[in-house]
């Protein structure tokens, strides 16, 4: 398999977490609306009148959703049946469109959606290896070259010559899965549709993934398995309700989805069972309330401030953690409110950390925000932003300053 080379687009170029290789997909802002009919229109009556300006109900299956996937990356994707896993996947395939915000992919993707998607059902497992190859962007010729590779991989020599819609679902994913591995992609979608491989395919799909993200590919997978986002991946998105309530460190999103699947929102903790409480902004300046700035020295002083967005039915008060992260996700500093959390209402209100002297410790930091319940400590929602500052200084011997003695041994 070739390196894939991946276009260099300037997007591309500026690194998205700061914490690994460049972007490779960024999703700005994006919201998926669909008009749902509760039932269709049965007579021509109801068509016309339909038209004449009685319209379907809207629904928002993704609402406002920011997501940024370095180079080589794993990631999880996470969340109740529903909460727009699927739709969000089609949207970076570029077979949804977007209602609103903007899709930007730098590479080859290949994904495995939904069941069936990509294939007809009429024709011959061969021939939808061809079609399915081409609409991923491969020439006959190189088709030729992997098909059996292909059909070996699915085990399904026996059938290929059987048409699809006479395939069982546990064949079909087969046949999708080879041919999307096949095809030298640098970033793979896949939905959950694995699941209905039996046990040793699902373990071949599995090493074939870890192989793909040990050629440091990127990856975005659909699961509901705790242990493999704790065990294969880097990061993992939450969605809840077309939003996404977490992105990074896949501990804490399994102890939310944990929270989550535990309990009911019915019989849940009621005001928490939704995430009423959002982190929607953070921004860097040397003053409360100054300019932006993201440029920072060794002893500066540094306000981050939280921007957040509360619902009608949020909590009376809640606790904020506010996380510096470096490369690797890896928590450098944590700032919390006080014990009892703060006052929140309804509205959109904004939350200051203020560090008087940044440490001797030099690199570009990102921010993770997490919403507590301050009574409980349960985590309502956690936020992994994108947006950077930097510490620079004089310290070019290494990352940080100790105070040492070098003396050679008696
Ligand atoms: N074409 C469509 N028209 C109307 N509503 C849709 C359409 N596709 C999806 N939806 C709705 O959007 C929401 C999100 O659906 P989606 O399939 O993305 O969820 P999911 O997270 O993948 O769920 P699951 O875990 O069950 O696969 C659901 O409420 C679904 O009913
Ligand atoms: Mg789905």
């Amino acid at each position: 398999m070739s390196a894939g080379a991946l276009p260099t687009g300037g997007a591309s170029a500026r690194g998205g977490t700061g914490a690994t290789g460049p972007t490779v997909i960024r999703a700005q802002g994006v919201s998926k609306k669909f008009v749902s009919y509760h039932k269709r229109a049965t007579s021509l009556k109801e068509m016309i009148v339909r038209r004449g300006g009685l319209s379907g109900e809207d629904f928002w299956a993704l609402r406002d959703v920011n997501v940024e996937i370095s180079r080589g990356q794993t990631v999880g994707l996470a969340g109740a049946n529903g909460s727009g896993k699927s739709t969000l996947l089609k949207v970076l395939a570029g077979i949804l469109r977007p209602t609103s915000g903007r899709v930007e992919v730098n590479g080859r993707i290949a994904s495995l959606l939904e069941l069936g998607a990509g294939f007809n059902g009429e024709l011959s497992g061969r021939d939808n290896v061809y079609l399915n190859a081409s609409l991923l962007g491969l020439t006959k010729r190189e088709t030729d070259r992997l098909f059996d590779s292909i059909v070996d991989f699915a085990e399904l020599r026996h059938k290929i010559d059987d048409e699809v819609k006479h395939y069982s679902s546990g064949q079909y994913v087969r046949l999708g899965f080879a041919v999307a591995v096949h095809v030298d992609p640098d970033i793979l979608l896949v939905d959950e549709v694995l699941a209905v491989g039996d046990e040793a395919f699902q373990r071949k799909c599995l090493a074939k993934i870890d192989e793909f993200r040990s050629q440091g590919r990127t990856i975005l997978f659909v699961t509901h398995s705790l242990d493999l986002i704790e065990n294969m991946c880097d990061r993992v998105v939450v969605l809840e309700s077309g939003r996404v309530i977490h992105d990074g460190a896949p501990a804490i999103g399994t102890k939310l989805l944990r929270q989550r699947l535990g309990s009911s929102p019915t019989e849940g903790s009621g005001a928490f069972s939704q995430a009423t409480v959002r982190p929607e902004t953070v921004t860097y300046s040397s003053t409360p309330g100054g300019p932006t700035e993201i440029s920072y020295d060794p002893g500066d002083p540094l306000t981050i401030t939280v921007g957040i967005e509360a619902s009608a039915g949020c909590p009376p008060r809640v606790g904020v953690r506010c996380v510096a992260v470096g490369q690797h996700e890896i928590p450098i500093w944590v700032m919390e409110t006080p014990a009892g959390g703060i006052p929140i209402t309804p509205g959109f209100s904004f939350l200051d950390f203020t560090i008087d002297r940044l440490p001797a410790l030099l690199g570009a930091f990102a921010v993770r925000v997490e919403v507590v319940d301050p009574t409980t400590g349960e985590l309502i929602t956690s936020r992994r932003f994108h947006d950077l500052f930097g510490i620079s200084g004089s310290h070019a011997e290494g990352l940080v300053h100790v105070s040492y003695e070098a003396r050679p041994r008696a």
